[in-house]
């Protein structure tokens, strides 16, 4: 399931962040790609030592656990430190899947990665080329979104960015280790609550309604690690 997050920032916080990350000092991407990667990743990463990394990358984790669509969609339980991506002249990212493990820098923490996250910092028309193509069971899906917006797609899918042709794409990407490991059992349970949601702004709390919440919390009772 590839999910499309609306509005995780706001206009003026993708302004006040892109205004930051401006004027931050960026590396190149290689220092965080394993060897296979290495041959087919060429883009800028924001410093993880830098002042800048330590005030934005909070921010952005914190704008993710406030919205209920990721909170509903990842269920997480460990939500990585955000990092921030930068593409121009040609930059790109091949084909790949992400490490099944991360290693938190900061605490140390072996983290499983369940849920991928890139939330667009850069508006559309700010760049050429720069899609994220994600496969999923369905087929190949092509994200260019708003600044601000973000998608969520389970960590195991073949994924890429295209070459920036022109212009700059910026973006924050993270992942999470979810609380329910399987990707199936994630989108079931996401399937569910918001059929309930729908149902509870159409009919109100009657006892169905009720029963079928208490469905959705021993189904997450049962998956939940
Ligand atoms: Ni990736």
């Amino acid at each position: 399931m590839l999910l499309h997050i609306p509005q995780v920032l706001s206009k003026a916080e993708v302004a006040e962040i892109r205004q930051r990350l401006d004027a931050a000092g960026w590396v190149d991407g290689l220092q965080t790609a394993g060897a296979q990667a290495a041959s087919i990743k060429q883009n800028r990463q924001l410093a993880v030592d830098s002042p800048a990394f330590a005030e934005l990358s909070p921010r952005i984790a914190e704008a993710l656990r406030r919205h209920p669509l990721f909170m509903s969609a990842a269920l997480p339980k460990y939500i990585l430190p955000p990092m921030f991506n930068r593409y121009e002249n040609g930059g790109h990212y091949g084909n790949h899947i992400d490490n099944a493990i991360q290693v938190d820098r900061f605490s140390g923490r072996q983290v499983r990665t369940d849920v991928s996250t890139t939330v667009f910092l850069s508006e559309p028309d700010e760049y050429e080329g720069g899609e994220l193509i994600a496969e999923d069971s369905y087929g190949c899906h092509e994200v260019k979104l708003a600044a601000g917006d973000a998608i969520v797609y389970p960590s195991t899918s073949l994924h890429r960015v295209e070459p920036v042709r022109a212009g700059v794409r910026i973006a924050s990407f993270l992942w999470t280790q979810s609380l329910v490991r399987d990707a199936w059992q994630r989108a079931m349970l996401f399937d569910l609550d918001m059929t309930i949601l729908r149902l509870r702004q159409q009919i109100g709390d009657n006892a169905e309604v009720v029963a079928l919440t208490g469905h959705y919390h021993k189904l997450l009772q049962q998956w939940a690690e």
